[in-house]
């Protein structure tokens, strides 16, 4: 809660199934354009809440399966549970606040005399959440005497209809929205309201998120219909909503770009690597645009050019050293020769290179510590590696930088698979 010292300039809160993530793209273009754009200019001073209907534990699955980045505060089990950091710390004060007037037992009970609600998977039944699939036709008549049997138990839930499928039974004081309106609460307390808050969505459990005060919404393209019915009769009043032109996380970028809360052209857009330039330096953003080039590189995806590896040479200190993660110790410009051999070699294959948690630190007038996790995705897998780097400012140079040395580490659960794989 407390990584960034003043308010952030952007929050966006946003819902992973079918809006952050795309589960009709294998490749993930657009999540990772968002990941691009993030960690080129948001990561330093804005928050990434992610906002979803799972469990902790099909959170995580998610999360070996996509390239999603690391938020800073997870909402989970449709608002009932909040975590925050990448350790993921629990908010216990918000489960105490939910226990009001809620008696799992008593909803066990009483739901279980409709045989046309079927029990979802053990892991998305918890504390606060208790969720079934229901066939459509017979969602809103189960949904209304389902009210009135809990209510007559002095219960007060809310119920909660999403995906043409899903329904939960929480406390009334839980979901998306209020879990969002505690957490602004918060902020507002320390001093911290965020400048902007963005709020992402498609489906039934998002709809509260936009009637929290003072955000702006994104209703992604690919909406689902009782997501869209209510834009239609509640949402569509409110100019600070719109139902977006692009699906998922592209959606995402438009309305970043719509309500004009920031930078919402992503590297990844950018065809000619070289004419994308900040005003001023933002190590966020060299690290993305350095990624992107050694991507591009090996995907044969840009001109095989000498000027790229001069260039190269150009911004890394001709003594400087780069320590792999496999504890071998070479001279940047070593492994600049090396790297430029490796044109093409992932051209045709499954090859993406995204990094996630950069951080800087300015440690000397004109020096900056940066640390930040790579992802290199190819045929064979996922391999994750944890990188430390110092730079140096030189304003006379075009990038305004350049590399004095790198520490890179295999991260918890990725060991070597093939030494040479790794160049950068
Ligand atoms: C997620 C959860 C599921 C829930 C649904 C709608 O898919 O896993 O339990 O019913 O979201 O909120
Ligand atoms: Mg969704």
């Amino acid at each position: 809660m407390d990584r960034l010292a003043a308010p952030a300039r952007l929050m966006i809160v946003s819902d992973l199934d079918n809006t952050m993530v795309d589960h009709d793209d294998p490749n993930n273009l657009s999540l990772l354009r968002f990941d691009a754009l993030w960690e080129s200019s948001y990561r330093h001073d804005s928050l990434l809440v992610f906002s979803t209907g799972r469990s902790p534990a099909m959170y995580k699955e998610l999360r070996k399966e996509k390239p999603l980045l690391t938020p800073d505060i997870t909402i989970m089990s449709v608002g009932t549970e909040i975590a925050y950091g990448e350790t993921m710390v629990v908010d216990e004060e918000w489960e105490r606040f939910l226990d009001q007037k809620w008696d799992r037992d008593v909803v066990i009970e009483e739901t279980s005399k409709f045989p046309e609600l079927l029990f979802q998977s053990a892991t998305e039944q918890r504390p606060h959440k208790v969720s079934f699939f229901i066939e459509k036709r017979k969602a809103e008549g189960v949904i209304q005497s389902l009210y009135e049997r809990l209510g007559k138990q002095g219960l007060d839930v809310k119920i909660i209809y999403s995906s043409g499928t899903a329904i939960d039974v929480l406390p009334q004081g839980a979901g998306k929205g209020q879990a969002l309106a505690y957490l602004l609460k918060r902020f507002k307390s320390d001093g911290k309201t965020p400048v902007n808050t963005l709020v992402c969505g498609d489906s039934g459990n998002d709809a509260e998120l936009f009637i929290v005060p003072d955000v702006h919404g994104v209703i992604v393209s690919n909406a689902q219909e009782e997501l869209l019915q209510w834009y239609k009769e509640i949402g569509k009043n409110n100019l600070k909503i719109i139902h977006a032109t692009e699906r998922c996380a592209a959606g995402i970028i438009e309305g970043i770009g719509h309500f004009k809360l920031g930078p919402n052209m992503s590297p990844r857009d950018v065809v000619d690597l070289s004419t994308f330039k900040l005003e001023t330096f933002n190590p966020g953003h060299e690290v993305v645009m350095f990624y992107l080039l050694y991507e591009r590189w090996r995907r044969a995806e840009l001109e095989n050019s000498k000027l790229i590896i001069e260039n190269m040479k150009r911004i890394t200190y001709h003594s400087g050293i780069i320590v792999h993660p496999s504890g071998v110790e070479c001279r940047l410009h070593e492994c600049i020769d090396t790297f430029a051999h490796y044109y093409g070699d992932r051209k045709g294959s499954q090859f993406q290179v995204w990094v996630d948690r950069v951080s800087s630190s300015q440690i000397g007038s004109d020096t900056w510590l940066v640390k930040f996790d790579k992802w290199e995705q190819s045929d064979e897998g996922p391999q994750s590696c944890i990188v430390t780097a110092l730079l140096h400012s030189k304003p006379e140079t075009p990038e305004g930088f350049a590399l004095v040395h790198a520490h890179q580490t295999w991260m918890d659960g990725f060991a070597a698979r093939d030494k040479s794989s790794c160049i950068f």
